[in-house]
């Protein structure tokens, strides 16, 4: 939203306001990050990790590109072009624990932007847009990670993409034509390798438009805060910049950080170590497991153990790991209460931790062998989770009476809230 109180962009160098007058890309800047674009002033740290993700979508693009220079997508030396890149190519090893580690950092970061947008309520109106181009933007970055797990063709890799791609020969009729439709084959090789890596190309740059978009939807109703309380006032917001692009700044360094403790100091602490066996296709490896961001959705797909009625459990699984991310469409519809903040709603509260800890329960067992408990376990998990996302949510954001919000978000912050008041006369 364009506040009435929103800076206006005037140039004060001469060349600026030259180019500002031929192209007004330096106004597009100014009203998007910069001192034009007027921000709630209580925004806490969780609000970092949009901008996180950004920068993590670009570390991946930038380090991607420059491996693709190197590495040949042919099943006879793909994993020996891994290994060249490693031990031949100048800052090889770097480029690759980066971009691998890379995206790690970039599902933390996407998974606790999730998670904040569950706790704030910020899938809610009138933010829907940016909340379903979220969920666009994360199955988008499965299959890129998946695609990207399959290039190096290791072990993990070959077996990996066999299990993932048979799931859809679960599909009634067609299942076994579409699977050898997008192998281009009967099991994974040379022409699954070659469209995997044009996709694993391709697809990041899809995420750039799709973000692209999510930021423009952004700036329609602006950014929500952790109280949930629309804007009022001018009160209510600071300009983004300075404001927020030091406290990003901060959060930047923090992540990097981190990044770059994990990079140079346990770069495979979270890679499989059958990856670096070449694949074999003749060798099924004793337990087969997805990288730890699919662990949740993994333990979900192998919670159906049973065939029903006319369904056999492969189909059921594939339901309903893909149930798990669908479900979020409707998020917006499913919680109906007018308060957004999990702050101000103390059973929607309680039930959003026992998600949490049902998600983290469901990517242990994700990551664990096919055996009990773990399945036991997933079973109950697989249950609760769809329990609250179907039936919980729905039934609290009815019955359950929310604390009293403030009355503005200078409010919350500074206690009495003279120029709101007058605002809303
Ligand atoms: C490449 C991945 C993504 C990027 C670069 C990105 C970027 C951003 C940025 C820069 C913001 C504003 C700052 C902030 O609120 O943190 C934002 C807000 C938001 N994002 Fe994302 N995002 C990504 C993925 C997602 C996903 C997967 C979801 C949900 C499924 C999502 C849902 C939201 C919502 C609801 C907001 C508004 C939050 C509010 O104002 O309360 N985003 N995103």
């Amino acid at each position: 939203m364009s506040f009435p109180w929103a800076q206006e962009y005037a140039p004060a160098h001469p060349f600026m306001k030259w180019v500002d007058e031929k192209l007004p890309l330096p106004r597009f800047v100014y009203n998007a990050v910069g001192a034009g674009y007027p921000v709630p002033r209580n925004l806490n740290y969780f609000w970092n990790f949009g901008i996180l993700a950004g920068v993590c979508l670009m570390l991946q693009i930038v380090t991607g590109i420059v491996l693709a220079m190197h590495y040949a997508s042919n099943a006879d030396i793909a994993f020996s072009s891994t290994e060249h890149i490693m031990r031949d190519v100048n800052w090889g090893w770097m480029l690759r624990y980066a971009h691998a580690n890379g995206a790690s950092a970039f599902f933390v970061v996407v998974y606790i932007h999730i998670f904040r947008g569950f706790f704030y309520g910020s899938y809610k109106a009138p933010r829907e847009m940016i909340w379903l181009l979220g969920v666009v933007i994360f199955l988008l970055m499965m299959a890129t990670a998946f695609m990207g797990y399959v290039l190096p063709w290791g072990q993990m890799s070959f077996w990996g993409a066999s299990v993932i791609t048979n799931l859809f020969s679960a599909i009634p009729l067609v299942g076994d034509a579409v699977h050898t439709w997008l192998l281009g084959g009967f099991a994974p090789d040379n022409a699954a390798l070659n469209r995997f890596f044009s996709l694993h190309f391709l697809l990041p740059f899809v995420i750039l438009g799709v973000v692209i978009l999510h930021i423009w939807a952004l700036h329609i109703p602006g950014s929500s805060n952790p109280t949930g309380v629309e804007v009022k006032s001018e009160s209510d917001t600071v300009p983004f910049h300075p404001y927020y692009t030091a406290k990003d700044g901060f959060g930047l360094a923090v992540f990097l950080l981190l990044y770059t403790a994990v990079l140079f100091f346990a770069p495979n602490a979270l890679g499989h170590p059958d990856n670096y066996i070449p694949a074999n296709p003749m060798q099924t490896p004793a337990h087969i497991v997805p990288e730890w961001y699919f662990w949740p959705f993994y333990a979900i797909l192998r919670a159906f153990t049973q065939n029903f009625l006319f369904f056999p459990a492969k189909l059921l699984g594939v339901l309903a790991m893909f149930s798990a991310i669908l479900v979020w469409f409707f998020l917006p519809w499913l919680d109906n209460s007018p308060v957004r903040s999990g702050h101000f709603r103390p059973t929607f509260r309680k039930f959003y931790y026992l998600l949490v800890v049902d998600m983290l329960v469901l990517g242990y067992c994700g990551g664990s062998p096919a055996e009990e408990p773990y399945v036991m376990v997933s079973q109950i998990a697989t249950a609760y989770y769809f329990l609250h996302f179907l039936v919980i949510l729905p039934i609290v954001s009815m019955v359950e009476t929310p604390a009293p919000l403030p009355f503005s978000i200078t409010e919350a912050v500074l206690g009495a809230d003279e120029s709101a008041a007058l605002a809303a006369e």
